[in-house]
C-alpha cells in the first residue's frame, strides 16, 4: 500500500508470458478453469504496471491504459475485484491506471500480464497478503493465462493454479511483430467456438496430458531440440484446431507462416530456435546461446520488429 496525494493507493506490477503447452478451451466457465494443463515462461523484459485507487467520480470501477480514455472496468477486471470485495466487504469503485512497455490485445499475452498485474495491486491494497497460490487462482478466475503470470521462470499450471517448474538458464526470447492489429476474435470466445465445432480439437484433448508430461521432461533435462520441436508442435496443432473451428478463426497471416518457415531453415542441420503464436500473428521465437545473437539477426535483418522479451 502507498500514498502519494493522500489517497491509499496500491501497486502491482507483472509480467505476460508465453505458452509452450497451450491452454485451449475451458473445463468451467464460471469459474474459469482450464480444460487442459500448460506450461509457460514469464517474460521479464516485458511488465504491466497498475496503480489502483478509490474513486467515486463514474459510480462504477474505471480504467485508463496509458495516456488513453477512462473505460468502464471490463469483466475480466471485475472478476477479480469482486473477489477482493468478497474477502474484505469493501463496495467503493476504483480508477485503475495501467500501463505496459509492449502493445496490447496484437497476442501478447496482455491478459495475463494485465489482471495478475490488477491482483497484486488488489492485494497491496488492501493489505491481505494472499499466498501465491491464491493470487494465482484469484488471477485465473480473470484470465487463465494471468494464473501462470504470478511466478517468474518456468511455470506449471495443471488446473486451478500455476506453480514455479525451474529456470532454464540462457533460454532466451523475442517476439517477432508481423502486425499491432487488435486480435479480431478474442480468446476467450475462440476457444468456446473451437470446443463447440471442432473434431480436430477432440483429439488434441486425448493427447495433451501426454504432451504436457514429455514437455516437463524435456524441460528438466534442458533437453532443447526436444522442447523446440514439440513448443512448435503444439503451437501447430492449437492453430489447427482454430482453422478447423466453424467458422473457422484465423490468428496467423501470411507473414506468420513465412517466420515459421524462416525457423524451420534456421534448424535445417540443428535445432536452433523453436516459434510459438499465441492468439495473434506475432510470433514468439525461443533460442538460447550460443545461436541467440545469429537467430535474433536473422530476423532483424529481415526488416521485422523485434520485442526482447527474456
Ligand atoms: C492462446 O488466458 O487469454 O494464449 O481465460 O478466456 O482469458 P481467458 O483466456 P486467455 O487464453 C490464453 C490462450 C493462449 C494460450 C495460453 O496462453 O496458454
Amino acid at each position: 500500500m502507498s500514498s502519494t496525494s493522500g489517497a491509499r493507493e496500491g501497486v502491482g506490477v507483472s509480467h505476460p508470458n508465453i505458452a509452450f503447452v497451450k491452454y485451449w478451451g475451458k473445463k468451467d466457465e464460471g469459474e474459469n478453469v482450464p480444460l487442459n494443463g500448460s506450461i509457460s515462461h514469464t517474460l521479464n523484459m516485458l511488465h504491466t504496471r497498475t496503480v489502483i485507487r478509490h474513486s467515486h467520480a463514474a459510480g462504477h470501477d474505471v480504467i485508463r491504459y496509458g495516456e488513453g480514455e477512462l473505460q468502464r472496468a471490463d469483466s475480466k477486471a471485475e472478476k477479480v475485484i469482486a473477489h477482493f470485495r468478497g474477502l474484505t466487504g469493501d463496495r467503493a469503485p476504483f480508477l485503475i491506471c495501467t500501463e505496459s512497455n509492449f502493445p496490447p490485445s496484437c497476442g501478447l499475452a496482455s491478459s495475463a500480464s494485465g489482471i495478475s498485474a490488477l491482483v497484486l495491486a488488489l492485494d497491496d491494497f488492501y493489505g491481505t497478503n494472499l499466498p501465491a497460490e491464491e493470487l494465482s487462482r484469484v488471477s485465473r478466475q480473470g484470465s487463465g493465462s494471468a494464473a501462470r503470470s504470478i511466478h517468474k521462470g518456468i511455470v506449471q499450471m495443471r488446473d486451478t493454479h500455476g506453480e514455479f517448474l525451474c529456470e532454464w538458464p540462457g533460454l532466451k526470447i523475442f517476439a517477432v511483430l508481423v502486425s499491432g492489429e487488435k486480435k479480431r476474435v478474442g480468446s476467450t470466445e475462440g476457444m468456446k467456438r473451437t470446443a463447440e465445432t471442432s473434431s480436430l480439437f477432440r483429439q488434441r484433448q486425448e493427447g495433451v496430458g501426454k504432451r504436457l508430461c514429455r514437455m516437463e521432461a524435456y524441460i528438466l533435462q534442458r533437453d532443447f531440440e526436444a522442447f523446440a520441436l514439440l513448443t512448435m508442435q503444439d503451437s501447430n496443432e492449437m492453430h489447427a484446431c482454430c482453422m478447423d473451428s466453424f467458422p473457422p478463426i484465423f490468428y496467423l497471416n501470411e507473414q506468420s507462416r513465412r517466420v515459421i518457415e524462416d525457423v524451420h531453415a534456421l534448424n535445417k542441420d540443428q535445432v536452433r530456435a523453436a516459434y510459438t503464436f499465441d492468439a495473434g500473428p506475432n510470433a514468439f521465437i525461443i533460442t538460447r546461446e550460443p545461436a541467440y545473437p545469429q537467430v535474433r539477426r536473422h530476423f532483424e535483418e529481415k526488416g521485422y520488429d523485434i520485442l526482447d522479451a527474456l
